[in-house]
């Protein structure tokens, strides 16, 4: 994993609401990802990186690499701070980081990627911001990411389902606490439909995805 010379502020610890969390469950975090979501997470990441131009790609939030696959065609840099993901992630360009300082220069990316990330954050706001900066003028940004449904009963059942899943796989892998962490996170940010609608960079599309839309992708341009 390599650090990165570069006009973004230095790099420090910011604390974060999955702190460990990733590194407890690196192991079984692909496996586990393709069962929850019944084997549809690459497809899901690979609607939203089929708006995206070729080009150099910052896949932020990277963890394992999973995207890799359907990421041909870029020169991917992956970023995350957690080393223990990076460390089985088969993307060799590899930075130690967080969204919200990315240490990268203004306008080095022609597109950034981002999936099953953003309720992770520590600041959606200042996350924002740094892709806005490090995005050439004309780039885009494709983030996938789990919530709610946007109906409220269907969003109660979801909850309910997911508060007996999640902590039960936990159980079963012996990471009880990390799964309820992901359980959580799910109710953490408002719908991406107001989500994304006041930031830096301008909606292009937003879709819904998944058992009763508890997924969407976004596509947000540098203008
Ligand atoms: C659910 S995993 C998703 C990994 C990968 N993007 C994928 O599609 O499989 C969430 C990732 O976000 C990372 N993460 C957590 N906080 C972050 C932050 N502030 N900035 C960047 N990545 C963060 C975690 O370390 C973890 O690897």
């Amino acid at each position: 994993m390599s650090g990165s010379t570069c006009s973004a502020p230095d790099r420090v610890a910011l604390p974060r609401n999955s702190d460990g969390v990733f590194t407890e469950i690196a192991g079984t975090y692909d496996f586990i990802n393709k069962v929850l979501s019944f084997g549809q997470e690459q497809n899901w990441r690979k609607r939203a990186i089929s708006k995206l131009a070729h080009g150099r790609l910052l896949d932020l939030g990277s963890g394992t690499g999973a995207a890799l696959p359907a990421l041909g065609g870029f020169d991917v840099v992956a970023l995350d701070p957690e080393a223990a993901m990076l460390g089985i992630s088969p993307i060799t360009q590899k930075v130690v980081g967080y969204g919200e300082r990315l240490p990268f220069p203004d306008g080095s990316f022609d597109a950034v990627f981002s999936a099953y990330v953003f309720r992770n954050l520590t600041s959606v706001d200042d996350t924002l911001t740094e892709i806005a900066r490090v995005l050439r003028p004309g780039g885009k940004a494709a983030i996938v990411d789990l919530g709610r449904p946007r109906n409220q009963w269907l969003a109660r059942l979801h909850r309910l389902g997911s508060a007996i899943v999640l902590p039960t796989i936990g159980t079963l892998v012996g990471s009880r606490d990390s799964y309820g962490y992901l359980h959580r996170s799910l109710d953490k940010l408002v719908p991406p439909e107001e989500l994304y609608a006041d930031g830096p960079l301008r909606v292009e599309s937003l879709w819904r995805m998944g058992t009763f839309g508890f997924v969407y992708g976004v596509i947000l341009v540098n203008e």
